[in-house]
């Protein structure tokens, strides 16, 4: 006999853990260096915008399936589907959801094992000596990535955590551990940004951020708006969806799709002025890539009085933004098995957590340790190596292609009464919000995703 299905203890319970989901790397690395790169204010206001035209409807959406059929992706697109036009082949949707949790965790988690390396480095003194010497933070990062074994073991440290907490289940492992890391999460980024306030940056940083010039705007910003609005949100894959079908039937759905989107820009709004307040202080230029969080960063932190505090509290809460993140992505592939294959939770989540360790090493050895891993392009010379392959291969093809055919069949083939029916319970929510909801589902949401996809086959642009 199944186990009855877990549940969250309560609104807050669901809105901490998807929201603990939604804040990652994405938020705290990738949104940095992206804004950064696309010269801040504009770019800012465009991604608010898609956050709102774009993330919030299909983050309802996703909690719409999941809380309607009570399983996970594959599972709920097959009930939901029934009868529907298209039938059974929506469950490839669901099949994609869990491929693309399969394959982002093998190298989400590599990074997030940087982030323990670090951490233990502030805390020993070592990261100091490092940064303190010109170029040698370079070098050091540089031969660390290329280090086979140090990979793998970061790779499989992060994943004994991660299995940890889906191991224990909905209420006492993934809630749990939300509700332990995220407001601390939330209390070390608000001591870092209180601090970051009284540096000479501090001024510079907010301009940069919130005065928009929208002559620096190119097609390309827009698309990276709202690819990213995808990645830091969790939408595309189900992660969302199978959070939500552990959501109570009496708590508002659309109440808590905002609280998810709101705490996740703010962090991200956040991490941009602790990070840009220290580099304009320091008028650092600011290194592409990886090499924002993991080598500009630590430079600047010792630049400061304090610098092996802010560098390890830094690092631990970059940890704990990954840890919840890597737990959703482990949660998809995991309730799969347990839904669809009858496992019991232990064996779903040791037996997948193992299987994505194992093919996480092809990725771990991507880096620079094995040349023809490091090596293999087959999707184009810029995305060379597993590791640049996978990555391109979810941010620019599984997960906006997830978030169209999401946005699709909740839009059109779902008919108005069952998403209603669904959004109404326990939202005191009017009718008209619920109007404004269906018109982004059915329109704004797929042109803006098919847009994306468009230019990403057709002017050969990407999200990165
Ligand atoms: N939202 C996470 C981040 O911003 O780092 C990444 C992510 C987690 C994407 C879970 C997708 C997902 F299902």
């Amino acid at each position: 006999m199944a186990a009855p299905r877990g549940q969250w203890s309560g609104k807050l319970g669901f809105i901490l853990a998807a929201a603990g989901s939604a804040v990652g790397l994405g938020n705290l690395w990738k949104f940095p260096y992206i804004t950064y790169e696309n010269h801040g204010g504009a770019f800012v206001l465009v991604y608010l915008c898609a956050v709102a035209l774009v993330g919030i409807p299909i983050m309802i959406a996703e909690i719409i399936l999941g809380r309607r059929s009570q399983l996970s992706p594959v599972g709920a697109f097959g009930k939901l589907a029934k009868g529907l036009p298209g039938g059974k082949a929506w469950q490839g949707l669901g099949f994609l959801g869990v491929s693309a949790g399969f394959v982002i965790l093998s190298y989400y988690s590599i990074v997030a094992g940087w982030t323990l390396r670090y951490t233990w480095m502030a805390l020993s003194g070592s990261l100091g000596r490092i940064a303190t010497q010109p170029g040698a933070l370079d070098a050091f990062f540089g031969n660390y990535v290329a280090d086979g074994g140090a990979q793998i073991l970061g790779n499989g440290l992060f994943m004994l955590l991660t299995v940890g907490g889906v191991y224990f289940g909905v209420k006492a492992g993934i809630e749990r551990v939300a509700r332990i890391l995220m407001p601390l999460l939330v209390m070390i980024l608000l001591a870092l940004a209180v601090y970051a306030t009284t540096t000479a940056g501090f001024p510079r940083a907010v301009a940069f951020l919130f005065r928009p010039n929208f002559s620096e705007l190119t097609n390309h910003s827009i698309l990276e708006a709202v690819g990213h609005a995808f990645f830091t949100l969790s939408l595309g894959m189900g992660a969302i969806l199978t959070y939500g079908s552990y959501m109570g039937k009496t708590e508002s759905i659309p109440m808590a799709g905002l609280a998810i989107a709101i705490i996740d820009t703010i962090i991200a709004i956040l991490a941009c002025i602790v990070m840009f307040s220290i580099i304009f202080t320091f008028d650092m230029g600011v290194s592409k890539s990886a090499g924002i969080l993991f080598t500009t960063i630590p430079a600047v932190f010792y630049q400061l009085a304090g610098g092996s505090w802010i560098a390890a509290s830094f690092y631990v809460l970059v940890a704990f933004a990954a840890l919840t993140s890597t737990i959703s992505l482990l949660e998809v592939v995991s309730s799969y098995a347990i839904d669809e294959l009858g496992w019991s939770r232990h064996q779903a989540t040791l037996t997948m957590g193992l299987a994505i360790f194992v093919f996480g090493i092809l990725n771990a050895l991507s880096l620079g340790a094995n040349a023809t891993l490091s090596g293999v392009a087959p999707l184009g010379k810029t995305h060379a190596g597993v590791f640049n392959t996978l990555d391109y291969l979810a941010s620019n093809w599984m997960l906006p292609v997830g978030g169209l055919f999401i946005a699709i069949f909740t839009g059109w083939v779902m008919s108005a009464r069952d998403t209603w029916d669904e959004i109404r319970r326990g939202s005191e929510g009017s009718r008209t919000l619920y109007d404004v909801w269906r018109v982004l589902i059915r329109f704004t949401a797929p042109i803006a995703v098919g847009a994306i996809i468009f230019s990403i086959i057709f002017l050969g642009m990407e999200y990165q």
